[in-house]
């Protein structure tokens, strides 16, 4: 049976979701409901969730005047809460303070510590919090500040247990090169390889050093099974959800596509593959099969923070524009894949011109010209279908989503409706006469409609509502046309 297992990555609970969130699981959810289509829905998986533990979680808490356990008992829900207003599809939500998880990774774990990929050592250096992650001197600003987060990092003095990353990557680096863990855009597989090559395994400098996977001073976390006084570190913890999550539908097994934003390549790449590769023992067949990371956008030309109020929330733009509104306008900013900047202001233009003028009249206009022009239902909708399976078969199906160019595949759609307008507007047939010319009519009209239709089908993974709401209206199985509201009221 054919299956495909894709993923977002787990988001940090510090804050609700925002714009940035929503597009790497809007992206998600378009290329799962592209593949339930294609391999049938129980063939796909799609996974998100959210990542609860570790340092900076508990100072969120902390500054909250909570529990880290309360903390997250409430802000989790909200991720989910927002991926439900934006109608994302996911098959299951992990938070990683499920049991199944906590048990799973401290399992996979011991399994390294027993295949000796794991030993115990001192580690010195600096810490920061924001990154969740140790640094060098070289990621800091001249005032001593990580160049991320602006604050200052932890100088850590303590007894880690690592792992022996030196061991694995040269395998993982002839996987990438060799394609078997294909890494997209293209550019980022360059970059990939880039890091590798700072390893003075491969001639570098430096960089690329066995990491932790476990710290002493981090009580918000899940202790290491054989040393009580340690958690895991949050990172591996994390990214351990996409093999913890799966546990129950083994079938699914390895991912197929893992999306991430690019600010997370090192760990999914490098640090991830190698993980596999130890609990696996170098089974290069374990290993995700593609991982694509996008890119990533400022706001009105600034990086989005909360201390200059430019954060976006997914649910304001739901609320103001609809489920499919908020849809289209975060997937169509600019390519998948590339960085980008979204300007607010633009919202509202953007909605209006490609939504309340576009898909929504053609679809107001061509219900009212067929209640009002079509005496003939019967010979109309024999055309009209006919009309549709010729040009089903001729459609060059979504192989561009599966390229994952959803921003082109967009603009295509984009241009069907207008082309489907012109085409009407040419042919005015509001001005031909009833009677007389019904011919002619339920010609330009069954085109028009088995346009539609076409639409419909393609504006599916993106407009999951819109696309139902147009098949309802353009009701080919009862022959029956309605007008209905606008689809996208005009703002
Ligand atoms: N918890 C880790 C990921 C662990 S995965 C095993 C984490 N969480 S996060 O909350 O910071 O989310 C990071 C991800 O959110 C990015 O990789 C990207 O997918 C998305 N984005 C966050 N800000 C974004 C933009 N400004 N632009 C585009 N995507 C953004 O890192």
């Amino acid at each position: 049976m054919p299956k495909f297992y894709l993923t977002t990555p787990i988001y940090y609970v510090n804050a609700p979701a925002h714009i940035g969130h929503a597009y790497t699981t809007l992206a998600a959810d378009v290329i799962a409901r592209h593949y339930r289509k294609k391999l049938g829905e129980e063939s796909v998986f799609f996974l998100t969730g959210t990542d609860e533990h570790g340092a900076k979680i508990a100072e969120a808490a902390q500054t909250a005047g909570k529990t880290p356990k309360e903390f997250c008992d409430e802000m989790a829900p909200l991720f989910a809460k927002t991926w439900k207003r934006l109608n994302v599809s996911y098959d299951h939500f992990i938070r990683t303070t499920d049991d199944y998880h906590e048990k799973s990774a401290a399992e996979f774990l011991t399994t390294l510590k027993v295949k000796g990929a794991l030993y115990e050592g001192d580690y010195t250096g600096l810490y920061c919090n924001g990154c969740e992650s140790f640094i060098t001197e070289k990621q800091l600003t001249e005032n001593g500040l990580c160049k991320d987060h602006l604050r200052a990092p932890e100088r850590i003095v303590e007894k880690n247990w690592f792992f022996n990353l030196q061991t694995y990557l040269p395998k993982v680096k002839k996987i990438i090169e060799d394609g078997k863990l294909r890494v997209l855009p293209e550019a980022k597989t360059e970059e990939v390889l880039g890091l590798f090559r700072q390893s003075r395994l491969f001639g570098g400098q430096g960089g690329m050093e066995n990491f932790s996977v476990s710290r002493p001073n981090v009580k918000w976390g899940i202790p290491l099974p054989w040393d009580r006084s340690q958690t895991i570190y949050v990172w591996v913890e994390a990214l351990l959800n996409y093999w913890t999550a799966v546990h129950k539908y083994q079938m699914f097994w390895p991912p197929d596509l893992q999306i991430i934003g690019k600010d997370i390549i090192k760990f999914h790449c490098i640090y991830w593959p190698a993980l596999l590769l130890a609990y696996y023992d170098g089974d290069a067949e374990q290993l995700p099969k593609t991982i694509f990371a996008h890119g990533f956008f400022t706001v009105n030309g600034q990086k989005m923070s909360k201390t200059l109020q430019n954060v976006i929330d997914p649910n304001d733009l739901a609320l103001r524009y609809g489920e499919d509104g908020a849809r289209y306008l975060i997937l169509s900013q600019f390519p998948f894949g590339a960085d980008g900047d979204i300007e607010e202001g633009k919202f509202t233009v953007k909605y209006n011109a490609d939504l309340a003028n576009g898909v929504g009249n053609l679809v107001s206009r061509v219900a009212t010209l067929c209640v009002k022009q079509i005496t003939d239902r019967g010979e109309f909708w024999k055309q009209a279908l006919t009309n549709y399976e010729l040009r089903i078969k001729n459609d060059a199906d979504d192989a561009l989503i599966e390229q994952l160019k959803l921003f082109e595949r967009l603009q295509l759609i984009v241009r069907e409706i207008q082309l489907c307008d012109e085409h009407l507007a040419n042919k005015q047939p509001w001005k031909l006469e009833k009677e007389k010319q019904q011919k002619k009519i339920i010609e330009l009209l069954a085109d028009a409609v088995a346009g539609i239709l076409l639409i419909a089908k393609h504006c599916a993974p993106f407009l999951p509502n819109t696309s139902a709401e147009i098949t309802k209206r353009f009701n080919a199985h009862d022959k029956k046309i309605i007008i209905g509201d606008s689809l996208f009221p005009r703002k």
